[in-house]
């Protein structure tokens, strides 16, 4: 195995895939470690669902920090995650996303120091001047290219045309889904407006007891679709008061997790392990499809 240098390393190791494990990692994808390795920093990783309150922020800021990538926030709403990470638009005399995009421009990433995602912030003016799907798609496209690093981006709830433009620029669009009646009935639209090629996963957030018949809906949504379920997230009650900005996977200076969030922080690195899988499967299966067309 060869030496994975730095940013790839660093990610790497935080969700454990290191020595032995990448390779397995590797043999159970179908795909070479420099094919992973060279996906790694061209990953666009969308978080998108059409109801609010699921889990989409929350999942896009640690599944940023994991992936030592850059959390792109295209959510203009004030509890989103650029607020939560400490950015504050109305003491800035610039607003890098609504700039970059007017000027055909990478944006310059926000330094998260290492205690959380570098960021892209958002704006409450991208409400209204969000760019049509596919120029926030190639934009995305433009910005992974240019950054060579995985892109992790927040999305306003709903089929608003820069989520569909980040859906469409994904190598996997991680839908959160909470075991609630309405919640699932926005699942079911979203994976029924989305069909056909936006490579969708479903990540079960704040399960409780599992709930036999939301359970069971969700298994036909993935069933009917064909979009497949990764690994679920419980709910964990410390989030909903947690204050602190920095990513709750990152250990900080102490280097401990706390012992209250140590169960949080295991099921987000089996979610980034999931993602990771099916965003090389993904890839795969799109080259693959180039190839023969
Ligand atoms: N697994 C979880 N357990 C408990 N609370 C959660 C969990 N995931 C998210 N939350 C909380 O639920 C609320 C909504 O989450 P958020 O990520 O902001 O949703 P969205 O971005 O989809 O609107 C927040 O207070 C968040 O801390
Ligand atoms: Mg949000």
């Amino acid at each position: 195995m060869q030496v994975t240098a730095g940013a790839r390393g660093t990610a790497l190791g935080r969700i454990g895939l290191t020595g032995p494990a990448l390779d397995t990692f590797c043999e159970d994808v179908g795909a070479s470690p420099d094919y992973v390795l060279d996906l790694f920093d061209r990953l666009i990783i969308t978080i998108a669902a059409w109801k609010g309150g699921v889990g989409k922020t929350e999942l896009a800021k640690e599944l940023a920090w994991l992936l030592d990538g850059v959390l792109v926030d295209l959510d203009w709403d004030a509890g989103g995650a650029t607020r939560a990470w400490g950015y504050r638009h109305e003491t800035r005399t610039n607003a890098p996303l609504l700039d970059a995009l007017e000027r055909g421009r990478c944006p310059r990433p926000l330094s998260g120091k290492g205690v959380r995602a570098d960021l892209i912030p958002s704006h409450p003016d991208f409400s209204v001047n969000q760019p049509a799907s596919q120029d926030m798609a190639a934009a995305l496209e433009k910005w992974s290219a240019e950054l060579k690093r995985p892109l992790v981006i927040d999305t306003h709830p709903g089929g608003v045309p820069s989520t569909v433009g980040a859906a469409s620029a994904a190598h996997v669009v991680v839908v959160p889904v909470n075991l609630e009646t309405r919640a699932l009935a926005a699942t079911e639209q979203m994976a029924n407006e989305l069909q056909g090629g936006y490579p969708l996963l479903f990540v079960p957030n704040r399960v409780e007891a599992a709930p036999e018949s939301e359970v069971s809906r969700l298994e036909k949504i993935s069933t009917t679709y064909g979009i497949e379920v990764g690994p679920p997230v419980h709910s964990h009650a410390f989030l909903k008061r947690r204050k602190l900005s920095g990513a709750v996977c990152a250990p900080g200076k102490s280097g401990q997790i706390p012992a209250s969030n140590a169960r949080f922080v295991a099921e987000v690195k089996d979610v980034a392990r999931a993602v990771l899988t099916h965003a090389v499967r993904n890839a795969i299966a799109q080259h693959q499809e180039e190839a023969l067309s």
